[in-house]
């Protein structure tokens, strides 16, 4: 090997963690225990992955998803968080819908459903991952984006939930606000990615986001400090969620007006009002120990489990209505027949 090459090496080592794992589907249920909880159905449908104590009424004084979870969804074994969506639905010409159902990422073929998670200090690109960051602590829950938001300027206040047109599994940009205009032969990803700077104090809070905030200026890809207000930088989480929307594709079923076929669980067809919600539940210190390693993607403090293993951990339906999965439905569940 070269000099070179082994400075170059020696400039690539990491200084800490980034993680990416993939994470099968929990449940596909009108439960939304973060905005609505013990309300079932809730307002609109939401794929989960995650730990199986996921329950309609998880409040944070008795719910400890470590301790009352006995399998997950995600290779990463001590993670027993839930992550959630929207779902989303394909809109025939006469009027009616089908669930899109989604796929793992490369590597995670095997995966059912669900959706790729990360967990980085720095930017995706960045192979050092130097800047510090603090993990979440028990009982920390958030959320970010907003289901009433149905135009571009609203949207762009959570300047990071985007969507990837995939040519191939391996489209990464562009990234758009709004759904995809013609289709996408790999699919459509829905990237969530979540504020990085804590208030340090609060766990939750009554709209579910105020706790968190973005960089005071730039972004968290560029080092932008965090607020006064909320000086904790802690990891970024990234969902990518990829709906599979191979058979949906063809030109003669796309409406005639030239508009996109996509609506969001919520009935929204812009995708402005794409929105994620996450509930912490790593085991004791195990996502503070991963952050604190040096090593990106192939960590070895994160303990792992086969995709049979996150295939076979599931969670029973709570609502148990027609979402959609093999017959066409007349309605999105929950909302209005236009
Ligand atoms: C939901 O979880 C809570 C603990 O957080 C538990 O008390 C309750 O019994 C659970 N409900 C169901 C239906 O599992
Ligand atoms: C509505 O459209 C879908 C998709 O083209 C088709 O499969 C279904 O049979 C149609 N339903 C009715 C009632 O025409
Ligand atoms: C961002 O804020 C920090 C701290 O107030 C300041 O030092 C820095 O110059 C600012 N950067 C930009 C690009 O405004």
């Amino acid at each position: 090997m070269q000099w070179n090459s082994l400075v170059a090496l020696a400039l690539v080592a990491p200084s800490h963690a980034l993680i990416r794992f993939g994470c099968s589907q929990l449940t596909v249920d009108r439960i939304d225990p973060l905005v609505q909880p013990g309300q079932a159905p809730s307002t609109h449908l939401h794929q989960i992955i995650g730990g199986n104590s996921l329950n309609v009424s998880m409040y944070p004084d008795n719910h400890d998803p470590p301790a009352l979870s006995t399998c997950t969804t995600c290779q990463a074994s001590e993670d027993f968080s839930n992550y959630w969506t929207a779902a989303l639905y394909f809109k025939a010409r006469n009027g009616t819908y089908k669930r899109v159902p989604q796929k793992g990422n490369v590597g995670f073929e095997g995966q059912k459903g669900g959706m790729t998670v990360y967990y980085m200090q720095d930017s995706l690109g960045d192979y050092q991952q130097k800047s510090k960051v603090k993990a979440f602590q028990k009982g920390f829950r958030m959320l970010i984006g907003n289901p009433a938001v149905n135009n571009k300027h609203d949207a762009d206040r959570y300047p990071q939930l985007t969507y990837t047109c995939l040519q191939d599994m391996n489209t990464r940009y562009p990234e758009t606000k709004d759904f995809p205009a013609k289709p996408c032969p790999a699919g459509i990803m829905t990237n969530v990615r979540f504020p990085t700077c804590w208030n340090g104090v609060d766990l939750d809070s009554p709209d579910h986001i105020s706790h968190m905030s973005y960089p005071i200026n730039g972004t968290f890809e560029d080092q932008g400090p965090c607020p006064d207000s909320h000086p904790v930088r802690v990891p970024q989480i990234l969902y990518e969620v990829i709906f599979e929307t191979g058979s949906f594709n063809k030109a003669a079923d796309w409406p005639a007006d030239g508009s996109q076929p996509f609506v969001w669980s919520f009935n929204d067809q812009t995708g402005y009002g794409n929105h994620g919600d996450y509930v912490f539940g790593w085991k004791d210190d195990a996502l503070q120990k991963i952050m604190d390693e040096e090593c990106y993607v192939n960590c070895k403090t994160m303990k792992t489990q086969s995709i049979d293993a996150m295939n076979s951990c599931n969670v029973p339906n709570v609502v148990g209505e027609d979402i959609g999965d093999n017959d066409w439905i007349q309605a999105i569940p929950g909302q209005m027949h236009e």
